[in-house]
């Protein structure tokens, strides 16, 4: 197993899944992807993060991404715990949750960490784009359910600055200021940029969202 870094060649697979058998690299087609890994069936935070999942699945389709999950469990497990996740988050689980049960994917893209735990993954987050290199990494421990709404976030800030030449400044959210890339020199900036290029330090040049 090798350490996925970003920009790596996201591994394809087959595997078992809640909706059958999948081909990671078939089911996302040319769109974007978010593959992220829970600890167990059955556990709450994992519970609360999947129904979280299944309700922002409109705002992923809005922006061409692929949901998959996995959890160490079996499909006939991931069908019971589904039904626990539709009842109690009042949602219905609406993409696929990988059965790794042999613990292929979770070994392929390091989900154990066995200083963490043995045999759980931790909860892993890759990103992947529609050249399937991976565009983000996160690892949380077992202990804290993730945030959606930061992954869209990041999704937006991926999709926005894959575009234009521009970056997105700490806590940016969709539609407010960007970050002039430093490799454009101010006069090009000012050129490409007809909202308004906003010099604040030679190496710090902000611009209205270029897609607004
Ligand atoms: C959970 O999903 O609630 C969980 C799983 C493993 C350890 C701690 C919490």
């Amino acid at each position: 197993m090798a350490t996925i870094r970003l920009g790596d060649v996201a591994p394809d697979f087959t595997a078992e899944t809640s909706q059958g058998s999948l081909n990671f690299y078939d089911y996302l087609g040319d769109g974007w992807g978010i593959l992220f890994s829970h600890p167990a069936d059955f556990t709450p935070v994992c519970t609360t993060e999947l129904g979280t999942a299944a309700k922002f699945k409109a705002e992923f389709d809005k922006r061409n991404v692929k949901m998959m999950a996995l959890s160490v469990d079996g499909a006939a497990s991931h069908h019971e715990w589904i039904k626990d996740i539709n009842e109690t988050q009042n949602t219905v689980v609406n993409f696929p949750i990988i059965a790794d049960e042999d613990r292929k994917v979770s070994d392929l893209y390091d989900m154990i960490h066995p200083n963490a735990d043995d045999t759980l993954t931790v909860r892993s987050v890759f990103i992947i784009g529609p050249d399937k290199r991976v565009k983000l990494i996160l690892t949380y421990p077992a202990s804290t359910g993730r945030n959606f709404y930061e992954l869209l976030r990041v999704i937006d800030s991926l999709q926005l600055t894959a575009h234009h030449k521009v970056a997105t400044p700490a806590n940016w959210k969709n539609g407010e200021k960007v970050v002039v890339s430093p490799s454009i020199p101010t006069d090009e900036a000012k050129e490409i940029f007809t909202k308004g290029v906003e010099e604040i330090k030679p190496y710090l040049r902000m611009t209205p969202d270029p897609t607004t």
